[in-house]
């Protein structure tokens, strides 16, 4: 990301005093693409410490949020009142729920509050102005709040109105977990080398521009996933029935050859773990990515490569990892995921001074799932709630939601 000196946008204690009795409007995004809220526990979390510390100083405040991609239209699927229920069960006071963001409903209810009281808002892409950036859309939202605070760094890469076209309409702050993700961003440029980028998941070609963006920045890389094994494909390196991402084998291919120019080290799996598909249930098979049988689909990272990663990333004081590195929905496929969090983790409680940040919605759902991301985030490893925000970010691209706070 283009580095943006924290003077140049505005954090929480920039708020005017006295903030009793003041309408916020915090956006927030605790996405879950429809799937379920306690899939994202770790981005409802993150949301707290912002919202306590308004509401501990007296203000009024409105959630605004997005969930899934309703295309404009009410999807009772995609509301967000579920999300009040988890963040009033982590709050530890009512957060009630408000059927629209905008209108007589919602403008009673904010004028209702009193100081320290907060109400969910419906799902802002409900409306088709949330998504488009309109600005009638924003100018309604804007009547809700004397302030708006963004805390949503997980959909900065979007220009929507309650992230964008709002903060030209509102005084705009960034809440704590944005500034902090920010922060983390600024942290890495100015990483200890060598630096090791491990990534994985799907989604190649975005994927590609992140490997293709890091070099010269980025002197060891490691890739698992989908995205290893579209790799391996652009080695010759067939892995039979296993996924891989066609129109991604070119781009791999000559990003292969520039990075061997670059002297960037690049791992790709050494053996993978299998599943069979002859054989009833889940049964772990470790192959080389050329001996696959016909009926075997690469589900995970073999041991070998983990000892071989393991060795690897000891070596380099700053990681990044994106994107899980397994089929992360089975626990059976988990296993090469949390053998390497765990080795990071005891990693950082070490040295708490290497820089280690981990982000990518399948990646913290697998941690998450495994109970890893308190003790991770404890010892001082950055947890992204970002996505694809993030992905953008360590593009180098600038975040539309942070150009508009600069502008405010
Ligand atoms: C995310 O979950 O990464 C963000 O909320 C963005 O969601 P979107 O891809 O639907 O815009």
């Amino acid at each position: 990301m283009q580095e943006i000196p924290s003077t140049l946008f505005k954090g929480l204690s920039a708020l005017p005093t006295p903030l009793h009795g003041k309408r916020v409007l915090l956006r927030i995004d605790c996405n879950d693409g429809g799937t379920s809220i306690s899939s994202m526990q770790h981005r409802v979390q993150a949301v707290l410490p912002t919202l306590q510390w308004l509401l501990e100083r007296g203000a009024r405040v409105a959630i605004l949020s997005h969930r899934g991609r309703p295309q404009g239209r009410p999807k009772p699927e995609l509301s967000t009142a579920p999300l009040a229920v988890a963040l009033a069960e982590l709050l530890g006071q009512p957060v009630p729920f408000v059927p629209d963001c905008l209108g007589r409903i919602a403008q009673t209810a904010v004028a209702e509050l009193a100081p320290g009281q907060v109400v969910m808002l419906e799902n802002t892409r409900f409306h088709l102005g949330e998504q488009l950036n309109q600005q009638p859309f924003a100018a309604q939202l804007a009547t809700l709040g004397d302030y708006l605070v963004n805390d949503a760094f997980a959909c900065a890469h979007r220009t929507q109105a309650s992230t964008h076209g709002l903060a030209a309409l509102l005084p705009t702050f960034l809440g704590l977990q944005f500034v902090q993700e920010l922060q983390w961003l600024e942290n890495w440029a100015k990483a200890a080398h060598p630096k090791a980028l491990l990534v994985g998941g799907n989604a190649v070609v975005p994927k590609l521009e992140l490997l293709q963006r890091s070099l010269g920045k980025v002197q060891i890389m490691l890739l698992g996933g989908v995205v290893g094994q579209t790799f391996l494909a652009a080695k010759d390196l067939h892995l039979r029935q296993s996924l891989i991402e066609f129109g991604a084998v070119e781009g791999a291919r000559e990003f292969m050859a520039e990075a061997g120019v670059l002297g960037c080290r690049v791992h790709l799996p050494r053996d993978v773990a299998v599943a069979k598909q002859s054989l009833p249930g889940l049964k772990l098979i470790t192959r080389a990515p050329h001996q696959l049988a016909a009926d075997e689909v690469a589900q995970d990272l073999g041991p070998l490569t983990l000892e071989t990663w393991q060795k690897v990333l000891e070596q380099a004081p700053s990681v990044v990892w994106f994107g899980s590195l397994g089929v992360w929905q089975h626990p059976e496929f988990r296993l090469a995921t949390m053998q390497l969090a765990n080795m990071l983790l005891a990693r950082q409680q070490r040295q708490p001074r290497a820089f280690t940040l981990l982000g990518g919605n399948g990646l913290l759902q697998a941690l998450a799932a495994e109970n890893l991301l308190t003790p991770l985030a404890a010892a001082g490893v950055a947890i992204s709630t970002g996505g694809g925000a993030l992905q953008q970010a360590l593009c180098g691209h600038s975040l539309p939601a942070v150009q508009a706070v600069i502008r405010a």
